[in-house]
């Protein structure tokens, strides 16, 4: 009897289609570092970490024991009544690795929805402006203030109107470069349709805050080019607009360094927003300001009962010190340019392979059509599916892009094992698909 199947026939009874992109036949049962097991015992490489919540690696035994010790002693006790323990100590530990000056602090969400979904609320509150500005491409979740800043149509099919106020620019994504333009004009014409906006119909001395990514993670990881990002910022500087980074996707050691926006010179953000990897998985998210900008709204504007609870501070905690002790932001900063070395040479073997972009082990694979730039989604999804048929889990992002996000403690020898994999499946396409 296939498990995988039961299981799922039994989710597709009664699981909403708005929350899953299920769409392959498995049901994952157990894991352990980068390798997770379906219902059958079927083992799998896993290159999407759970959508980058399992940057330390599925199970890691600090964190499961951190977990159960505090489990054992206390499960909840909201800090929107009383301060715990374990929650309270977390604090500084989280804000030491936060690339902010001055005195900074903190609102726990549960997930990565609602900390984008406060970004709106601090800043909205701190400046008394209405405008926000997010970009096309961008993820920034499901709620309403998360989905009204995502830059995606599927995200919000149906559900309007949104939150008003919100304006979206295009995201400098490589796609966007024309033929022949150099990367200082294309910097200069992404940054005048930036400004299209504030030019017609949205006041810059009533503009909020410009939420970004710098890393684009659903976008395809895709980097804002450094020049394009400065001059943004120096905009918002220039207007008393908040500058708020999302790192919920690229965060905490993804892209080779502890946050992204680190890839940039002397860019500091006024609002820092992470999740998903923080606390292993469990949910917890943060919403990280210079303090004039958290105090600028009152209980109960931002509070959630279950946020922020010993069980999630116990794993985040745990998981911050795997990575600090484990040294994985350099380990992914180093592992990166191996992984980028073999796509880059898939690239050269296979024509439906296009642009590899790596920042740390966090790599977009574009699958093009033949001879062309062309996305093709239906093939991507075709690859993602022989992948996982071989035993190695990857997912396409922005539908043409496969995602290549391995937990950052992935040992090369399991990682050189996906790749022969990777190469079996991208030949069977080449021959019997193309
Ligand atoms: C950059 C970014 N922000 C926000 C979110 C939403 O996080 P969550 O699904 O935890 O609400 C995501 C989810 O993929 C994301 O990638």
């Amino acid at each position: 009897m296939d498990k995988n199947q039961v299981l799922l026939n039994q989710m597709h009874k009664y699981f909403s289609r708005a929350a899953t992109n299920q769409n392959r036949d498995v049901v994952i049962s157990s894991g352990k570092g980068s390798y997770v097991y379906d219902a059958n015992g079927k083992q799998y490489i896993d290159l999407l970490s759970s959508a980058t919540t399992a940057n330390v690696g599925h199970c890691n035994p600090h964190v499961v024991h951190a977990i159960q010790k505090q489990a054992a002693k206390l499960l909840d006790y909201t800090p929107v009544y009383f301060a715990n323990t374990t929650e309270v100590n977390l604090m500084p530990k989280l804000l030491k690795t936060i690339p902010m000056h001055g005195p900074l602090e903190l609102s726990w969400g549960t997930s990565g929805s609602e900390s984008d979904d406060s970004i709106i609320k601090f800043a909205r509150g701190y400046t008394r402006r209405p405008y926000v500005i997010s970009y096309d491409g961008s993820c920034h979740g499901s709620d309403y203030g998360g989905a009204s800043a995502t830059g995606e149509v599927d995200q919000v099919r149906n559900i309007g109107p949104l939150l008003p106020g919100i304006i979206k620019v295009p995201y400098p994504a490589p796609w966007l470069k024309l033929k022949g333009e150099t990367e200082d004009q294309f910097v200069d014409r992404l940054f005048n349709e930036f400004l299209m906006p504030f030019e017609n119909y949205v006041p810059a001395d009533e503009t909020a805050v410009i939420m970004v990514e710098p890393i684009q993670g659903d976008g395809g990881i895709i980097k804002a080019p450094e020049k394009y990002l400065q001059k943004v910022y120096h905009f918002a500087h220039q207007h008393g607009i908040l500058f708020a980074v999302d790192e919920i996707n690229q965060g905490l050691g993804r892209s080779g360094t502890w946050w992204s926006i680190q890839h940039f010179h002397n860019i500091e953000p006024d609002i820092l927003v992470t999740g998903k990897a923080l606390a292993s998985g469990l949910p917890l998210s943060a919403t990280i300001g210079k303090k004039a900008i958290m105090e600028s709204l009152v209980f109960p504007e931002d509070a959630f009962t279950t946020a922020g609870n010993p069980v999630v501070a116990a794993a985040c905690s745990a998981t911050l010190d795997v990575i600090q002790q484990e040294h994985l932001v350099t380990r992914s900063k180093k592992m990166g340019p191996f992984a980028k070395k073999f796509f880059d040479e898939e690239a050269s073997k296979y024509p439906f392979i296009g642009d590899v972009r790596m920042y740390g082990l966090n790599g977009g694979i574009d699958v093009v059509k033949p001879g062309t730039k062309k996305f093709d989604p239906k093939l991507a999804e075709k690859i993602c599916d022989l992948l996982v048929k071989n035993g190695v889990i990857m997912t396409t992002t922005n539908f043409s892009v496969l995602r290549f996000q391995p937990p950052l403690v992935i040992k090369k020898s399991t990682l050189s094992k996906a790749f022969i994999i990777i190469d079996h499946v991208f030949k069977e396409i080449n021959q019997h698909y193309i």
